[in-house]
């Protein structure tokens, strides 16, 4: 205000000082102008009454002068009239003039003196008057002197009032540029500068609407747009400042991939993570002309994937691609992921036959039906045995090699498919630290017993210095098996093995999911919106309810079961008909082996034959989609399901069930889970069902189904916050917190 006052008073002097110039000088101008018309008018009339009374004034006084002289005098503002002789004695006077001019005036003896035509402005009486004296000749000879007084009193009157006028003028100027002034000075500058202000204290007190709105104030936008990139790095501090609060208030703290990669980094001081896997992360296949990238549908890629993005590194994998070769260099190496490279794929190449007997032939027909007891008998051949061991030394020549120049590397390698390559890389690098995850169950000694070549593939483990599963139970199966065939040193504390000096140690690292933040936490247009009826519509069946099964198509996911969970479910409580429809997403997997080709028809053949009882013309009980889906494409399911069914006859861990969770922001979701799948160890909150009791299962279904909506979200919260607290880098922290921990010792050579 004080602002404002100041403005207007500066505004009120300016205007004043320029006005008052101003008319100061139109004033002078006006008066110069009309003295001078009165001193032409003088002259003027001097002259017109010279030439008659010339002739008179050499004769003296007379009445003709005088009658001359008064009938002159009556002229406008001519306030008299006089002639007088040489010696300046009056000859005619006008009546009343002797009054004011007793004497000839100065001007008289002036014109005589000069012989011209004098003028001048003199008061008299208080009156301003203009005398003017012309000389009279007679023959050339000067005769007297001819003297007219104008009253010059209006040209002060004149400049009076234009003074007055002026200041009336100058009043009305004032008020009006004052008013403008402070109506602009509300509006344009007062009005935006309160608005601007109102709208930074909404960002600063973290006032969401406040970024929406914008002043528009063309004054102030560039000013605003600056406070508006400051006030977003505010908030971003702030959140982070928040969220650091709120975890320490917690006593907890979150791993993120940000967190995993500075604890990374720490803990290998700058040494780089090398991670072996049989399946690779990207694939290139071709489809027709087109190369296209896939990522192959795997819960040790989904839970690798955010490890090496978030810390770098290199993966090394089989290229089992048909375009892989055209996409990496002459070294089988890309960049990866091909849209956002964060780190090194290597691939390594092995033959149809290699592939044949170690991938499908041991791996997946020995080791997984041996590990997995889910009653599918497993078949060992020795040449599938000999390809085993020519992979796992391809893979390890392929390592050694991109492991060369660095100093205590440190290796994490992944699964069953490379039970040799902890010793074969051990051996040649007793400086390099050697973690094997063995991402599916380990039985009891005697099942694992069966396997003739047991003894070469517990040896080859033990080469490691870290042998990591999903839960306890596993470890105390491997480490019995191992008390059982091989001469060491169980130390039953500390869960460890020592053979030779060499101490391998077993751990249970539960693997997980990346918790990505709530859709309120991420920008609306990056949510994809499908809703359950939506969903279902799209699949041509009009429900109530939806339940989604997410499998590789595997005889250890019990999806058979399932089927008849749900067939027996529809059997048992019949108003759940035209209700209830069960998505299942099946990739096709491993179909070169025939009980898995087998399994494909038989759960199609499965869902045919439950559809084609229950079915009716615009709904079906089981809609199965087989196929590879991708991550978006299974999103929606998780979120919109009211339950998810995970019925593994013996599983790991199983990230779906964890991925439900995860996912299912909205609370309302039940997971029903076997309690064969490692996840069943901590998602307690989870209906935990065996998945060969049908009855059991069509229970479980019902239940979840009739929970009120106050349950479902107690269940689904506890769950969500045990995904979000255990997450995927939470697991491969601890993994390599513990790799990085562990002395360094050389091993002394050891036959099997
Ligand atoms: C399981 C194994 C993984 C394997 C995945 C997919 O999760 O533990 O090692 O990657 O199945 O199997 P696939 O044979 O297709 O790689």
């Amino acid at each position: 205000m004080r602002i404002t006052f100041r403005l207007i008073l500066s505004l009120i002097l300016g205007v004043t000082f320029v006005a008052l110039g101003f008319s100061y000088f139109q004033i002078q101008q006006e008066e110069r102008r009309l003295r001078e018309e009165l001193e032409l008018r003088a002259a003027v009339l001097a002259e017109s009454l010279q030439e008659s009374v010339e002739p008179l004034v050499a004769r003296g006084p007379s009445k003709d002068l005088q009658r001359i002289v008064e009938r002159f005098g009556n002229r406008k503002r001519l306030s008299g009239v006089a002639i007088y002789d040489t010696a300046l004695r009056p000859l005619a006077v006008t009546p009343g003039l002797s009054d004011q001019l007793p004497r000839a005036p100065a001007a008289a003896l002036e014109a005589i003196r000069t012989d011209q035509g004098f003028g001048e402005f003199q008061d008299i009486k208080g009156n301003s008057t203009h005398i003017y004296a012309l000389p009279l000749h007679s023959d050339a000879a000067p005769t007297g002197v001819l003297v007219l007084l104008h009253n010059a009193s209006h040209i002060s009157v004149q400049a009076a009032g234009s003074w007055r006028l002026d200041f009336i003028l100058l009043l009305i100027q004032t008020l009006f540029i004052t008013t403008v002034t402070v109506l602009i000075v509300r509006w344009s500058i007062a009005g935006p500068i309160a608005k601007t202000a109102e709208w930074m204290k909404k960002l600063r007190t973290g006032d969401s609407s406040a970024h929406v709105h914008l002043p528009q104030a063309d004054l102030f936008k560039p000013l605003a747009q600056e406070v508006l990139h400051l006030t977003e790095s505010l908030s971003a501090a702030r959140a982070v400042a928040q969220e650091e609060a709120r975890l320490r208030d917690a006593a907890e703290s979150l791993w993120t991939a940000e967190r995993l990669k500075e604890h990374v980094k720490s803990k290998l001081q700058g040494r780089t993570l090398f991670v072996v896997s049989n399946r690779e992360p990207y694939m290139h296949v071709r489809k027709g002309k087109e190369i296209q990238v896939v990522v192959p549908a795997s819960g040790l890629v989904t839970a690798l994937e955010p490890i090496l993005r978030a810390c770098g590194g290199t993966w090394l994998a089989h290229g089992g691609g048909d375009a892989d070769r055209e996409s990496s260099d002459e070294q089988g190496k890309l960049r990866v992921p091909p849209e956002d490279p964060h780190y090194s794929l290597k691939r390594v190449w092995l033959t149809k036959e290699e592939e044949q007997g170690y991938y499908y032939g041991f791996s997946n027909e020995g080791l997984w039906p041996l590990c997995h007891i889910a009653h599918t008998r497993p078949v060992f051949r020795a040449e599938d045995w000999a390809c085993y061991q020519a992979a796992n030394f391809k893979f390890a020549e392929s390592v050694l090699a991109e492991l060369e120049g660095t100093e205590e590397p440190c290796v994490l390698i992944q699964d069953y498919h490379f039970a040799l390559l902890p010793r074969l890389i051990k051996e040649k690098r007793p400086d390099a630290r050697v973690a094997i995850f063995w991402h599916i169950p380990w039985p009891n000694p005697e099942a694992f017993g069966i396997c003739p070549w047991q003894k070469e593939l517990l040896h080859g483990l033990l080469g490691a210095d870290l042998i990591g599963f999903h839960i306890q139970f596993h470890c105390n199966n491997f480490l019995e098996t191992v008390d059982r065939v091989l001469e060491s040193r169980i130390d039953w504390e500390r869960f460890a093995v020592n053979q030779s000096g060499h101490s391998t140690w077993v751990k249970p690292f539960p693997i997980s999911v990346a918790f990505s933040a709530p859709a309120s936490e991420r920008s609306v247009e990056s949510r994809p919106e499908s809703p359950k009826a939506l969903l279902l519509k799209n699949l041509g069946v009009k429900a109530a309810y939806l339940g989604v099964g997410v499998d590789r198509i595997d005889y250890t996911k019990g999806i058979l079961e399932r089927f008849r969970g749900i067939e027996r479910f529809l059997e048992k409580y019949p108003a759940y008909q035209q209700q209830v429809t069960f998505v299942e997403l099946g990739a096709p997997s491993r179909t070169l082996i025939k009980h898995y080709h087998d399994l494909l028809g038989q759960v199609e053949a499965e869902a045919d034959r439950i559809n084609w009882r229950f079915r009716t013309k615009d709904w079906k009980p089981i809609a199965f989609l087989e196929g590879h889906h991708t991550h978006e494409e299974i999103q929606p399911y998780y979120r919109a399901a009211d339950f998810c069914l995970v019925t593994s006859l013996h599983d790991g861990m199983n990230l779906v069930a964890k991925e439900f969770a995860a996912a299912n922001e909205s609370q309302q979701g039940v997971l029903i889970l076997s309690c064969f799948a490692g996840a069943s160890r901590e998602l307690l909150s989870a209906l935990i069902i065996n998945p060969y009791d049908i009855e059991q299962m069509a229970e479980a279904i019902r239940f979840a189904l009739e929970m009120s909506p106050e349950e479902r979200a107690a269940r689904m919260n506890r769950m969500r916050r045990t995904v979000r607290e255990a997450n995927v880098y939470c697991w491969a922290a601890n993994l390599v917190s513990e790799l990085s921990q562990i002395p360094l010792e050389v091993a002394e050579p050891v036959k099997p």
